[in-house]
């Protein structure tokens, strides 16, 4: 590759103006200000001659794509799900890959703990039926849902964005934390969010209102599907925020149609944006189109740690958030 080479860099998405302005006071940058997502085959053409790449949570960044750009040294994602990026994959070619952790936290918590309380409190399903001109008189038991405060909060995945909608649950409505996690957390934590550790069964049968936030990954495709679903009480919500695919949408959709559980909550589909026809067939659920990070502050922040990390990598520098920073070796 041609030294100037290094200086050229491809904006995958339409992005923040500002964000992108940063970058071309670094590089040559080739923005795509399309909200599409490139086919693999056209991004990979596309990234000729480019060292590095900021993307979204959505372009496959892969061994084949790696290969077709043997100039790549950089693959910055503003997500903080990195399902979408083959990380050995990157490693093996020398391309350093980062994601974008910590800074949606919050607003990604606000957001999985509005959508359970949607669900419980069925506030989508009420808001339809009084737009369709149905609400003619007060009744005892209308839209009666269940409680959110003083029940218990089950959470599968205990990371950042867990451990955050655990506050929430314990300190703000006195909920009952449970959770199950890959690795249980010290004991310390677990007391100052006030949660318990169980296993995954036993998650299920006790939680009220089940919150997912597991990442995607082969060990956790499908992990909640009819025979999980099965566990659940009749009475209990299912909220995911994590990723589609970690939870069986048509296992869902049946056990909602049958009202094995009461209702779920979705910002995330097996497929997405495709979303599977028996959930929108359903009315005890909550859909919405994978908005959990957006807040404009948050979003904002995602793309400018994306770009951090790209001027970082391709400039000498130590990226804030890498995923394989073996691949910088000694950089310090
Ligand atoms: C993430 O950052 O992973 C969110 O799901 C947005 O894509």
């Amino acid at each position: 590759m041609a030294a100037n080479e290094w200086r050229r860099v491809l904006v995958a998405r339409r992005l923040f103006p500002e964000v992108v302005e940063r970058l071309r006071a670094h590089f040559e940058v080739d923005y795509r200000e399309e909200d599409e997502p490139l086919a693999p085959a056209l991004l990979a053409e596309r990234l000729q001659g480019c060292a590095g790449v900021l993307v979204a949570g959505t372009e496959r960044i892969d061994a084949a794509l790696l290969a077709a750009c043997p100039g790549l040294r950089a693959v910055c994602s503003m997500a903080v799900g990195f399902n979408n990026i083959d990380v050995p994959a990157c490693t093996a070619h020398g391309v350093l890959a980062s994601n974008a952790p910590g800074v949606l936290t919050e607003t990604t918590a606000d957001f999985g703990f509005a959508l359970m309380m949607a669900t419980a409190r069925r506030i989508a399903e009420s808001e339809h039926w009084l737009r369709a001109g149905h609400w003619h008189h007060w009744t005892v038991d209308l839209f009666a849902g269940s409680d959110v405060h003083g029940a218990t909060l089950g959470i599968l995945g205990m990371g950042r964005i867990g451990q955050a909608i655990a506050r929430r649950g314990a300190h703000g409505f006195g909920m009952k934390v449970v959770y199950h996690n890959r690795s249980r957390l010290p004991e310390g934590d677990e007391a100052a969010l006030g949660a318990r550790y169980l296993g995954l069964h036993e998650l299920l049968r006790t939680a009220d209102h089940l919150v997912i936030v597991v990442p995607y990954t082969a060990q956790t495709h499908h992990l909640v599907g009819a025979a999980e679903l099965a566990l659940m009480k009749p009475t209990a919500t299912l909220t995911n925020i994590a990723r589609g695919g970690v939870v069986d949408d048509a296992a869902l959709a049946e056990a909602l149609r049958e009202r094995r559980i009461a209702a779920a909550g979705l910002d995330v589909f097996e497929g997405e944006p495709a979303v599977h026809p028996g959930l929108l067939a359903v009315p005890n659920v909550v859909l919405t189109p994978h908005i959990a990070s957006a807040s404009l502050p948050t979003r904002r922040a995602m793309a400018d740690l994306a770009a951090s990390n790209l001027i970082a990598v391709l400039t000498g520098g130590m990226p804030p958030t890498p995923l394989n920073p073996e691949v910088l070796g000694g950089r310090a």
